[in-house]
Parts: structure tokens; sequence; C-alpha cells
């Protein structure tokens, strides 16, 4: 079967880019000190995440407990759920799943801390910890050392939990688009984190792991004598959005769509934002440079000089690969141009993951 026999809009990768990202990340890291520990949000596939784990990545990092759970589910030993869960009933089904693997998840809060302590106290689990570093993205995480310290000092008193590291993505550097900023802030953030690590020390708590970074910084967290896991998610798949930033990998994942209208100077596809997510950027259509795009919930318009008609196929790039991956049910695998076998099992494992809310 051919791309072009597929439904659209339809999602697909192509194996080949997607296994040639995943060897050049390989090789940044190569004999560095951040081992990778690619963030599962891009694909939701326990299958490519296996295929993560079998080119060295350390293990893996995921939002939510339902993947973590969808990981563990597929033989994933080591994962990391980069977010904090303060729900009673997830908090009893997380310290379940940390008797089923290697699990750590983060915290900024005493209380969270504690009932997550007598969760796995109750399970018979251990549960481990980064606390988060609060790091320029003002999102979860703590502010000050003093406050990190004693949240530390308690989670290594209390049963149940151990204290294994800081979680320190600063988030809001993976699209700076001014390199010079980029880097200059990456450079603050590791020296704040030094400084952090000694006063803990100082103080008796040793920092094991510090966690963190994305594909627009991967290239700067590969040379740190800081951190320890890359959590990158995007070089896998790629899109507009990173394409813009030359991070060094290519586009493998885009969205087959059908021109449903065309006039002069303006084509329209079969997918809006309920398929492409434009959260990031704007979608790009293989092979055209557009003078504008507009999106509705069903429809993309493309505005410029084109020669598309009615009932043509175009590839598209998505804006932000990892929000669009969450709108699909199926992610097909192809290779060449036919679709592979191996669709089948992700297929199938994408149905279960989606299936959940949370
Ligand atoms: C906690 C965390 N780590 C890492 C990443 C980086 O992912 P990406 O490489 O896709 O930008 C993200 C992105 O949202 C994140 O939320």
């Amino acid at each position: 079967m051919k791309i072009r026999d597929l439904e659209t809009p339809a999602l697909v990768v192509q194996q080949d880019k997607m296994e040639r990202n995943l060897s050049r990340m390989m090789m940044l890291l190569a004999g560095k000190k951040p081992k990778l520990r690619p963030h599962y949000k891009t694909h939701k596939s326990p299958h490519i995440a296996a295929m993560q784990i079998a080119a060295g990545a350390k293990g893996i990092t995921c939002s939510k407990l339902s993947e973590a759970e969808d990981l563990a589910d597929y033989g994933i030993h080591d994962i990391l759920i980069a977010n904090q869960v303060v729900q009673p009933q997830k908090i009893a089904r997380l310290a379940y799943l940390a008797g089923r693997c290697h699990l750590t998840v983060c915290v900024d809060d005493i209380e969270n801390a504690r009932a997550l302590s007598h969760a796995a106290a109750l399970a018979g689990t251990t549960i481990h910890c980064y606390i988060e570093l609060e790091l320029g993205m003002r999102r979860c995480g703590i502010d000050d050392f003093e406050s990190f310290y004693h949240l530390a000092q308690t989670i290594d008193g209390l049963p149940g939990l151990s204290y294994d590291g800081i979680q320190a993505y600063a988030g809001n550097l993976s699209h700076e688009y001014d390199k010079n900023l980029r880097e200059v802030t990456t450079a603050e953030n590791e020296q704040r984190l030094r400084e952090l690590i000694t006063y803990l020390e100082a103080r008796g708590v040793r920092s094991r792991e510090v966690s963190g970074g994305s594909t627009g910084t991967a290239y700067l967290k590969a040379g740190s004598k800081i951190y320890t896991e890359l959590q990158a998610g995007s070089f896998m798949f790629m899109d507009c959005a990173y394409d813009r930033m030359h991070v060094g990998f290519e586009n493998a994942l885009y969205a087959v769509c059908t021109v449903i209208s065309a006039g002069p100077g303006r084509f329209v596809i079969d997918a809006g934002v309920k398929s492409l997510s434009p959260d990031q950027d704007l979608p790009r259509v293989v092979g055209f440079e557009a003078d504008a795009v507009s999106l509705s919930e069903e429809h993309t318009a493309f505005y410029g000089k084109h020669d598309f008609k009615v009932g043509d196929t175009v590839l598209v790039i998505p804006g932000h690969c990892c929000a669009t991956v969450n709108l699909y049910d199926h992610l097909h695998f192809v290779r060449g141009g036919e679709l592979s076998p191996e669709m089948e099992i992700f297929q199938k494992r994408a149905v279960v993951s989606r299936g959940k809310a949370q």
C-alpha cells in the first residue's frame, strides 16, 4: 500500500529519516556526560520508545501517569514522569506502578511528597523523586535553594521515597530563536545549578541526576558538565517550529492531506486545527512556499501562486509535531513510499494510549 492510498488526513512517519535522527542524537551524545532520556510526548509509541532504548537511551521521559503505565506494560524499565502527580487516586496508581518499574516523578511541594510517601509505604514500593527547580519558564518548580534543601531533606527522611536529583527544564529556551540569548541563558542556568548542587552537598544532600533539555538546546546540553540526562523529544520527528532553529535533524513526520478546493492564488486541504496543531507554528506543504496560511477547524487555506488541483495528495509538515501526533489514533510507518507492516503493532498501541484521558 502506498501513501496516496491512505484516507486523509493521515499521519505518516518516514522511518529512514526518524532512524537517522535517532542516530544523530546518539552521535551527538557519544562519550558525553548527559545520557539520552527522550520524551515520549512526541510519538506516544511504546514501539518507538523501545527502539530508542535499543539505540542506547538510558530510559524514557513522559508527561503523564497513563503514559508511564503504557511504557511499563511494554517492558520499558526506567521511566520518568516529568511532571507533578497530586490527585489521590493517581498517587495510588503511581505507587503501584513503582513496583513494576524504576519510576521517577517530579515534586515541588512538601505535602505532595508526604502523600507520595504514604502511598508508596502502603504499596511497599519506592518512588524516586526529582525536585523541580524553576529556571525561568515560570511553570512548575522551586525558586530558592533553602526551600529546595528543605524538600530534599524531607524526601530523604520519608519512607518509600528517594531523592535522586534535579528536574531542570528551561522550556523558555527550547524555541529561543536568538542563538546568543539561548546560549548565554543556558550558561547562566548551568551556573545556578552548579551553585545549587554545591549548596546541597555542603548540607549532606547529594543530587545524582540533573535532568532536562530539549531538541533546541541538545547541542548545548551535549557539552554540559552538570546535566546527566537529556529529555529532548521532537528531534525524532521535527516540525516547522524547530525547522527554523536549524538544529541538525530532518523532518520525518507528515500529514497526508487532500486538496479539496483550488483557485487562482489559493488552495485548501482537508485538515485544520483538529488535525494540525498550530500552537507553536503554522503547517507547511512540502514543495510550496506560502505567502500566507489560514486554519479553521477542518480546513487549511494556503495562499500564493500554485499548480495544485482538486484531488491532489499533498504532504504537510506540522507546525508542532508533538501536539499534532496527539490528535491522531493511527500513525503509519513508511519506508521508500511503501507503508510498512510494522505499522500494525504501533497502531494498536496508539489506540490504547489515546483511549485514556490521563
Ligand atoms: C519536561 C520537558 N522536557 C523536555 C521537553 C523537550 O521536548 P522537545 O525536544 O520536544 O522540545 C519538554 C517539551 O515540552 C518538556 O515539557
